[in-house]
């Protein structure tokens, strides 16, 4: 099996370029199975209802969130019947939506979660302990797990991944936007890399327009963000897996 991870989407126009490409990659490298952070979707912060739809039409299959979850207030009573859309596990339980799901692919059960870092981050629930608790619950009943560590510090992600490693067969880093190169079959036989970069327009800083975050960090006025134009490129990683375990692991760009 083929799982086609990406970075996190910025902007509606990428959504179109998604449209535009996805489909034909999925068939060129023989992708199952696709999985994508959507948090920037929807003008940076968050993603609405709407265009969580149209980006499960491009080919992605499950989209992750992150610290942007709650940007946009329409997608609340979305994320609350979401079966396609999950959110950071260790939220409080009093925040909408589900922290994980088991998809079912090619007869192969995925236990899909997402949880989020809290190094220089909201200080959310134990993301070791949340995780720890969703792989006792969901024991027996999915064949391996993904997960989507969206997080700012690289040690955080290094460190969960260790801690997880040979229990979850896939795993990914997000939110940073820039990609990292360590994809890695870690020691416990794990595929695991760092970042996965961003899907998004490349002339601007991390996918917003540069002269708003310029004049943000030089000013220190508050100042709203909006999507970059320009060029858009899309990062992720290819994970293939004989059975449950990943063989290999590759970047890619398109
Ligand atoms: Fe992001
Ligand atoms: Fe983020």
């Amino acid at each position: 099996m083929r799982i086609l991870a990406l970075g996190d989407i910025v902007g509606t126009q990428t959504v179109d370029y998604l449209q535009a490409h996805l489909w034909n990659l999925r068939k060129r490298e023989k992708i199952d199975f696709v999985i994508a952070n959507g948090e920037n979707t929807s003008d940076i912060r968050g993603i609405c209802a709407r265009d969580a739809a149209a980006l499960l039409d491009t080919g992605v299959d499950l989209i992750t969130l992150g610290n942007h979850t709650y940007g946009k207030r329409d997608i609340y009573d979305a994320l609350e019947n979401a079966t396609r859309i999950i959110r950071p596990a260790n939220y409080p339980p009093e925040a909408p939506g589900n922290g994980y799901t088991v998809v079912c692919v090619d007869g192969w059960k995925l236990l899909c979660i997402n949880v989020c870092g809290r190094v220089y981050m909201d200080p959310l629930a134990s993301p070791f302990d949340t995780v720890d608790r969703i792989l006792e619950r969901e024991r027996g009943g999915y064949d391996f797990a993904v997960m989507d560590i969206h997080a700012e510090a690289t040690s955080e992600k290094l460190a969960m991944a260790h801690y997880f490693d040979g229990r979850i067969a896939v795993m990914f880093g997000t939110h940073t936007h820039v990609p990292t190169a360590d994809t890695q079959i870690l020691p416990q036989g794990s595929g695991y890399v760092t970042d996965l970069g961003m899907c998004g327009p490349q002339n601007g800083i991390l996918g917003t327009a540069k002269e708003q975050v310029l004049e943000k960090l030089r000013t220190f006025m508050p100042v709203h963000f909006h999507v970059a134009d320009g060029d858009i490129r899309a990062n992720g990683v290819i994970f293939e897996l004989e059975d449950t375990k990943v063989k290999t692991l590759r970047r890619i760009e398109f």
